[in-house]
């Protein structure tokens, strides 16, 4: 499928300083789920600004709907409709008093109505579940939540692809499930979300598709085949995941059929293993413990 938004040829270096990227073809599929894994300092928050438009490339060219961006008010609004970039850090992004006015800052710059603001900022509040936090001062609320507010300002925009810079870093095991609820909402409403992220567990769960950024270029390709490539794991400086580990200890013990998928979770496993709790899927055979 033709990308939404991709670099050609691009490449980008900050000022006085070298290429931090270069020769760059990437793009982003409508639809996908896309994880973007590599160590620090291995370009991914600026690949995400690339993308998003708050950079621009040095060399090369960015492409929406497979026209040229022109960083003109017009091109760059018309660009900023379609995708949105979430920065790792809540604190950089907001800015107004409360919850609703920070959330409906980017929709009146559209110039849309009042009821249709007040619709689009409902909508991202419900779907980020911060309805009640609507009129508490951001600077009052807890980080978790504030990232979530940072997200609902960008979903507010309805973009077709949300790019979300370290979105579960910080967040407790429990924000982190509410937060894949979030994206799993918008993703079933036809958003495309992009995240960057450290954890490796997260990106074969989560992802369709992994993009690894490595000193030789950056791989792309399904998330749990990707992903479980010890040699590029260890040029991207990434811990192996727990699920391909898992599903292939299942496998060779005949205990998971060779084209079922494993278990992406320790619950999901425990679910399995369990003949009460689980429902077998895709499990071949459960050894029964030796007495
Ligand atoms: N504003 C800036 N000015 C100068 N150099 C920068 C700037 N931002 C990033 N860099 C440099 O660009 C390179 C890529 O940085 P980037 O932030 O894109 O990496 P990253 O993969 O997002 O890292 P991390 O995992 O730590 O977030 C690094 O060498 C960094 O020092
Ligand atoms: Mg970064």
């Amino acid at each position: 499928m033709n990308p939404l938004v991709e670099l050609t040829g691009a490449g980008y270096a900050y000022e006085d300083g070298p290429e931090v990227l270069s020769g760059v073809d990437f793009g982003i599929a409508p639809g996908r789920a896309l994880a973007l894994l590599g160590r620090n300092g291995s370009g991914k928050t600026t690949l995400m600004r690339l993308l998003s438009g708050g950079l621009r490339p040095g060399s090369g060219e960015l492409r929406l709907d497979g026209a040229r961006v022109a960083y003109d008010r017009a091109g760059l609004t018309r660009l900023r409709t379609s995708v949105q970039l979430v920065v790792q850090d809540p604190d950089d992004q907001l800015f107004a008093a409360s919850v609703a006015q920070d959330v409906s800052f980017g929709p009146m710059n559209l110039g849309l109505t009042t009821g249709e603001v007040r619709a689009r900022v409902d909508a991202a509040l419900d779907a980020l579940d911060i309805t009640s936090l609507r009129d508490r001062p951001t600077h009052l609320l807890s980080y978790g939540q504030r990232k979530r507010a940072a997200i609902a300002g960008a979903v507010a925009m309805a973009p077709r692809v949300l790019i979300l810079d370290e979105p579960t870093a910080g967040l407790d095991p429990d924000g982190q499930e509410r937060l894949l609820d979030a994206l799993a909402g918008l993703r079933a409403a036809g958003t495309t979300v992009v995240m960057a992220t450290h954890d490796v567990d997260l990106a074969v769960r989560w992802a369709d598709d992994a993009a690894v950024l490595t000193p030789a270029g950056i791989r792309l390709g399904p998330a749990h085949t990707l992903l479980a490539d010890p040699g590029l794991l260890a040029a991207a400086g990434l811990r192996a995941a727990w699920s391909p580990a898992v599903t292939s200890f299942l496998r060779a013990r005949g205990l998971l059929s060779a084209h079922a998928p494993g278990p992406t979770t320790p619950q999901a496993l425990a679910a399995w293993s369990d003949p009460a709790g689980g429902d077998g899927d895709g499990l071949a055979v459960v050894a029964p413990a030796r007495t």
